[in-house]
């Protein structure tokens, strides 16, 4: 006899465990399986461990240019097993927390790696560690892995020389010689992060620009203001191999460099997890990930994937919202994702936000726009609190009909305020409309209301 529910949830990062949440709250007999710890990527390897880091470089950095703001403080060090330490305490607090979420929703939480069998009539059956479960509805949120390119050397040193998002934030000490693959996200979030807290700091990446999809303009003054802190870039520089202490990369002009490394992040995107779950046992369409429509759906009617795993963008907050629609749509609500409105940070130092269309996008679109941009430095907030520092300001607007398309930011607070900006997107405000928000004063954020007014109604 198996256990029958509503609906099974696989995996529990912040796709899944939300979803599970949500359902349960709903009134639906929710089971919630997770082979690893509950928070899934996000929680234990990913976006908060990482911002633990990067919250004890700053805290250093801070100190150790004190002076800059009337404070002396001398005998500044920073010890990386005590930066270790406090951020596997956050990510227990936090597990903890999730785990006490699901107690409270009442979902039955299974700590097992699950596998999909097939159908028992009009369920799902689902089975892990020998037992079965069956439900009408399956959401699948198994996330994704670190991809691993086949470069001579890499599969050899892994986890031990060269590390994934997993092994990094793990390090009690911190590598003289740190070389990263891959200028995206986490590459120059944990490229901040070693470069601050003493190491030589190099970034192979093989387009001609970091920062991926980022507004090009952002991610250059971002690259520039690495560079001041020691970061050498490789760009249009291919990986060839990777040997112990080393890293060989070819240049643009076919040239072969060695680079000298104690550690190499590998760092050149991810994986959808699909693979040995059993999807192809009831016809689920598998191809880099588990594709969906906007409701989250998959071919096979009441199975829905979210997060990573259907690989739309693999961002922890799309997931969120990925997992109300799904449960809405399992309840009958009718819902549906909107991608162009979901915002993105970068958390080096000066952080990187940016929601909606980039000036590149919009010219390879043929997107009629406007665009009106504004330094950091015309927020009192911003000259106040940050010495010799500037940021920017973008925001991008459709020409004739006025409404705001995208809007692009770096320098402090910009993936606290960027939230605003999504809103006004999603709303579809128009440069009028947005001008009558009143923003507090003083904070970062004005910099959007006043680069606004930088347009004509
Ligand atoms: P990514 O897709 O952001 O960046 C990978 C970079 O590696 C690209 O610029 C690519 O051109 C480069 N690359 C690929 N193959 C290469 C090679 N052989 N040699 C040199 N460069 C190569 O992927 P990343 O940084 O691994 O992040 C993975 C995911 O995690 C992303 O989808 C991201 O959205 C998510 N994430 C989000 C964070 C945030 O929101 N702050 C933080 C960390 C991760």
């Amino acid at each position: 006899m198996s256990d029958i529910f509503d609906v099974i949830v696989i995996g529990g990062g912040p796709g899944g465990y939300l979803a599970a949440e949500r359902a349960a709250h709903a009134g639906l007999k929710t089971l919630l399986f997770e082979k690893r710890s509950l928070g899934g990527v996000c929680l234990n390897e990913g976006c908060i461990p990482s911002k633990a880091l990067l919250n004890s470089a700053k805290t250093y950095d801070h100190a150790l240019h004190a002076n800059k703001y009337g404070v002396s403080c001398t005998g500044v060090t920073i010890d990386q097993k005590a930066v270790i330490t406090r951020k596997a305490k956050v990510v227990r607090t936090l597990v903890s927390g999730v785990r006490a979420k699901m107690k409270g929703a009442g979902v039955t939480v299974v700590m097992e790696e699950a596998h999909i069998d097939g159908r028992n009539g009009a369920n799902f059956t689902v089975s892990a560690a020998g037992k079965t479960y069956e439900a009408k509805n399956l959401i699948i949120a198994t996330g994704s892995s670190a991809a691993v390119p086949p470069i001579p050397g890499v599969k050899e040193n892994l986890g031990n020389f060269v590390l994934t998002n997993r092994e990094v934030l793990e390090l009690t000490e911190i590598p003289e010689k740190f070389t990263v693959i891959g200028g995206g996200v986490i590459g120059l979030e944990m490229a901040a992060y070693y470069a601050t807290v003493g190491s030589k700091v190099t970034v192979v990446e093989m387009l001609d620009h970091i920062a991926g999809p980022t507004d090009r303009e952002i991610s250059s003054m971002l690259q520039k203001d690495m560079e001041a802190k020691g970061i050498t870039f490789l760009l249009s520089h291919k990986c060839l191999s990777v040997e112990a202490g080393k890293v060989w990369v070819e240049s643009p002009n076919g040239e072969k460099l060695s680079i000298a490394a104690d550690k190499v992040l590998l760092s050149i995107g991810r994986r959808a997890n699909c693979m040995d779950l059993g999807l192809e046992n009831i016809g689920v369409e598998i191809n880099r990930g588990v594709p969906t429509d906007i409701q989250c759906r998959t071919n096979i009617p009441g199975v829905y994937a979210i997060g990573d795993v259907n690989g739309h963008h693999m961002l922890a907050h799309t997931a969120y919202r990925e997992a109300e629609v799904a449960v809405n749509m399992i309840t009958g609500k009718k819902d549906n994702m909107r991608y162009h409105a979901n915002p993105s940070v970068i958390y080096t130092q000066p952080e990187i936000a940016s929601v909606g269309k980039t000036e590149e996008e919009c010219k390879e679109k043929g997107v009629d726009y406007e665009v009106a941009k504004l330094s950091m430095l015309y927020s009192g907030r911003f000259v106040a609190e940050n010495e010799g520092a500037d940021g920017l300001c973008k925001v991008i607007i459709d020409k004739k009909r006025r409404n705001i398309l995208g809007v692009h930011l770096i320098g402090s607070y910009s993936g606290e305020i960027i939230w605003g900006a999504a809103a006004m997107i999603e709303a579809q405000l128009r440069v009028q409309d947005a001008k009558q928000i009143i923003f507090p004063h003083p904070t970062v954020s004005e910099i959007i209301r006043e680069t606004i007014w930088e347009f004509k109604d």
